[in-house]
């Protein structure tokens, strides 16, 4: 499927990628390196989602990817059922190995776009989704993607995402574009900075804070709370 917008990768092109790169998120300790704060915001997420949800029992993780998240969730509650979706199957391979050696819950894979995920109303306790909705093209997109995903969360059920964000303001953007680029330059020099800023441009079209934690009222989240937010990074959630 081509995206609106023609200069942006397929979904193929993106399943590829991740095909060949289940390796670098499938470390539970150092979470996925490019993300400033890997760690502190899978951390953050599955707290509050505890905190908020102690008694849950189904999850949903959302671009699973090697089910870093998910494993993270069942450390803290325990034998949860586990619906994992990702557009790779490498991935959700891997990630239904880990995550099955670790409930003793039902495990459930599911390989499509998010777009085209179908739950009944009222399903899921808790829903991860980190370092993925950055994927959604259009407004319409992410209007249409958060409304899913309140429909199938129980009254009182949460959302927690972690994730590459813009923001509103163009120099305040270029202000922390700079620091992720030098944040970046110590991880592995400005040939590889510039290599991921380039699959970024290619890739991804993220959104700011403000405009998701807006949406997440609009389609009818009561409350929204910031776990935390650093350079071009961002973990906030959403309580049904
Ligand atoms: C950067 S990885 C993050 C994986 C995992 N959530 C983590 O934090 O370790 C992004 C994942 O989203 C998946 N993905 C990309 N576009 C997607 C889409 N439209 N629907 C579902 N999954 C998607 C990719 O295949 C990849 O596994």
């Amino acid at each position: 499927m081509k995206t609106e917008d023609s200069k942006k990768a397929t979904n193929e092109e993106i399943k590829a990628r991740f095909d060949n790169d289940v390796e670098r998120f499938s470390n539970l300790e150092s979470g996925q390196q490019t993300t400033i704060d890997a760690p502190i915001t899978m951390e953050l997420c599955t707290e509050a989602a505890k905190y908020i949800n102690p008694h849950a029992k189904e999850l949903l993780d959302i671009g699973c990817g090697a089910g870093n998240y998910t494993l993270k969730m069942l450390s803290k509650i325990p034998d949860l059922n586990c619906t994992l979706n990702d557009l790779s199957m490498p991935m959700l391979e891997r990630a239904k190995d880990r995550v099955s050696a670790k409930t003793s819950g039902k495990v459930t894979i599911i390989q499509d776009d998010m777009r085209n995920l179908d739950f009944p109303d009222n399903h899921f306790d808790i829903v991860l989704a980190a370092a993925t909705l950055h994927h959604l093209r259009t407004d319409v997109d992410w209007e249409f993607v958060f409304t899913k995903i309140y429909n199938a969360l129980k009254p009182g059920g949460s959302i927690w995402i972690s994730d590459l964000i813009t923001h509103d303001s163009t120099k305040i953007n270029s202000l922390f574009q700079d620091k992720y680029r030098a944040y970046l330059e110590t991880l592995g020099g400005a040939e590889y900075a510039q290599k991921v800023f380039d699959y970024i441009a290619y890739e991804d079209t993220p959104r700011s804070l403000n405009y998701q934690l807006a949406l997440l009222r609009k389609v009818g989240f009561r409350e929204t709370e910031i776990l935390h937010k650093n350079s071009y990074f961002a973990a906030f959630g959403a309580v049904k």
